[in-house]
């Protein structure tokens, strides 16, 4: 692939696990004659709790493993990594044109009627520069209710997007966010689009959730487009998808989360890199 123009190269999208499948999802709209490559980093789910420079790390070797395979553009379709890595990742491979995740503390600030913004995250990411930059710039005189929902990724991961589990997590992060008026829920993971239908019955039809994903897939769309990246052709574009776990359960997830199969390669990590298990 790397020896194809850019605009027939596939787009690299990574995330620690499943959650970057609601940006996936978005850009399969957005730009359905793409080619995707998906990076699950299941080996070393969750991202949320770890330090930034282990992140980084995995951030690195990720990406330079999609772009050996021809990725022309990278997507970190996680809050954590964008959080811990994508100035890094930025310097690192200048070349290279990224699209990063960042809570959307902006466009909540601007359409709360009520100033009480909730916002569910991951540890990492609250404790990242790049939320505090948001918060500093966008949120003057908004007061703002944050969540890490411990334990909702490794739900999710599972499949389990509708248990007693999963509402309870969510009852434990939403409920005393209603409690102060909050009118707006901004997704700060990738992974919580999956249970919107869940946190809207939580919170009731007069609180509004922001999935960043379909502005995602726009600014992926831009920057393509000015490179003169965009794929011209009018089939359907390609899906892979790769993982450093078991790739029989993300395949087995793909229809549910994505509505779409595709075939999932092991790739393993050897150090800082990572190689492919099963054949290609
Ligand atoms: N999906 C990732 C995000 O957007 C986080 C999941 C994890 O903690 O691994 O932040």
């Amino acid at each position: 692939m790397a020896s194809q123009s850019p605009p027939h190269q596939p787009i690299g999208i990574f995330d620690s696990g499943v959650g970057g499948l609601s940006v996936l999802r978005a850009i399969r709209k957005q730009l359905p004659q793409e080619h995707v490559l998906y990076l699950a980093d299941q080996a070393h789910i969750p991202y949320g709790t770890r330090q930034k420079t282990e992140i980084r790390d995995f951030a690195f070797g990720i990406t330079a493993f999609l772009l050996a395979k021809g990725a022309k553009l990278i997507v970190v379709a996680c809050n954590t990594a964008s959080a811990a890595a994508l100035h890094e990742l930025r310097a690192r491979f200048p070349q290279v044109p990224f699209v990063g995740m960042e809570p959307a503390v902006k466009p909540a600030a601007s359409l709360t009627q009520t100033g009480r913004v909730g916002v569910l995250a991951t540890p990492t990411t609250f404790a990242g520069d790049l939320y505090a930059a948001l918060v500093d710039r966008f949120a003057q005189g908004i007061e703002i209710y944050k969540d890490t929902c411990p334990g909702l990724v490794e739900q999710i991961e599972h499949g389990k997007l509708d248990t007693p589990a999963t509402r309870a997590i969510l009852e434990k992060a939403l409920t005393p966010m209603l409690a102060e008026n909050v009118d707006t829920i901004v997704l700060g993971c990738t992974h919580y689009p999956f249970v919107i239908p869940l946190i809207e019955a939580i919170t009731g039809p007069d609180v509004r959730t922001i999935d960043p994903a379909p502005a995602i897939a726009r600014q992926t769309a831009r920057l393509l487009d000015q490179h003169g990246w965009l794929n011209p052709a009018k089939a359907r574009g390609r899906l892979q998808f790769y993982t450093s776990a078991d790739p029989a359960s993300l395949e087995a997830l793909l229809p549910r989360l994505l509505g779409e199969t595709g075939s999932v390669t092991q790739v393993a990590w050897s150090g800082l890199q990572l190689e492919i298990v099963t054949a290609d």
